[in-house]
């Protein structure tokens, strides 16, 4: 019989744009930390170069280009066809640019996550690091949760801080944010496969069964996957 802890799990990614956190996470299946198989990686943009970094990772990918659909949800029915084909246990959003219908999010419901350059549930929605420089916030950093109909306002499962410094720019502080973003990631989506972190009917993060009280943070984990 075939041990399951051995089995890795599957996974689809979701992309727009660069891709350099999907880079991360692929960077970290190679080095055999983070047992997940990309099935797929599928953009709603033709030209996102994200798209090329799964090629040369011999990945199948998939553009389900979202011009193409009369509406969010005609296009939404698509995606979930697309990802569904692949049987993945788990949905990862990374740069993942579209607002999701509430039926689509209901589909894979406490099995997607999503990435988000803000320490939530402060600064959910576009252009964070703009925004958190001209709030004048002394810290910012990248959030992973659980997808919920709510826009980056579903349960949040661990956090990455960094400092503002004097003098940052929206650029500097984005690219201090990416850096964590690239080790959150597969720290969280490691938890999953190992059935660490879960959410429950209530909308609650689990994380090794018990609700956390409050996101994990990342600088208190010994050991990083990568
Ligand atoms: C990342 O900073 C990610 O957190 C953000 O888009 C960027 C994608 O970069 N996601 C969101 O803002 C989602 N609301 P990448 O394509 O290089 O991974």
């Amino acid at each position: 019989m075939s041990d399951p802890v051995n089995v890795p799990l599957p996974v689809v990614v979701l992309i727009s744009g660069r891709g350099s956190n999907l880079q991360a996470i692929i960077n970290c299946v190679q080095s055999g930390n983070l047992p997940v198989e990309i099935r797929a990686v599928i953009s709603n943009r033709p030209e996102a170069a994200g798209l090329r970094l799964a090629a040369d990772a011999g990945i199948h990918t998939e553009v389900i280009d979202h011009t193409g659909y009369t509406d969010r949800a005609a296009f939404d029915r698509a995606l979930q066809q697309g990802i569904d084909r692949h049987a993945p246990g788990l949905v990862i959003l990374a740069g993942f640019m579209r607002i999701l219908t509430p039926a689509f999010v209901e589909h894979y419901r406490g099995r997607m996550l999503n990435i988000h350059p803000s320490l939530l549930p402060d600064f959910p929605g576009l252009d964070t690091h703009r925004r958190v420089l001209e709030a004048g916030a002394a810290e910012h950093g990248a959030s992973v949760h659980f997808v919920t109909a709510a826009m980056d306002g579903g349960p949040v499962i661990a956090r990455a801080r960094v400092p503002v410094e004097a003098g940052d720019t929206p650029e500097s502080l984005a690219a201090r944010v990416l850096e964590q973003e690239h080790r959150l990631y597969p720290l969280a989506i490691l938890w999953y496969a190992l059935g660490r972190i879960r959410e429950d009917a209530g909308g609650c993060a689990l994380f090794d069964g018990a609700p956390l009280s409050a996101p994990v943070d990342m600088a208190g984990i010994d050991e990083l996957p990568c």
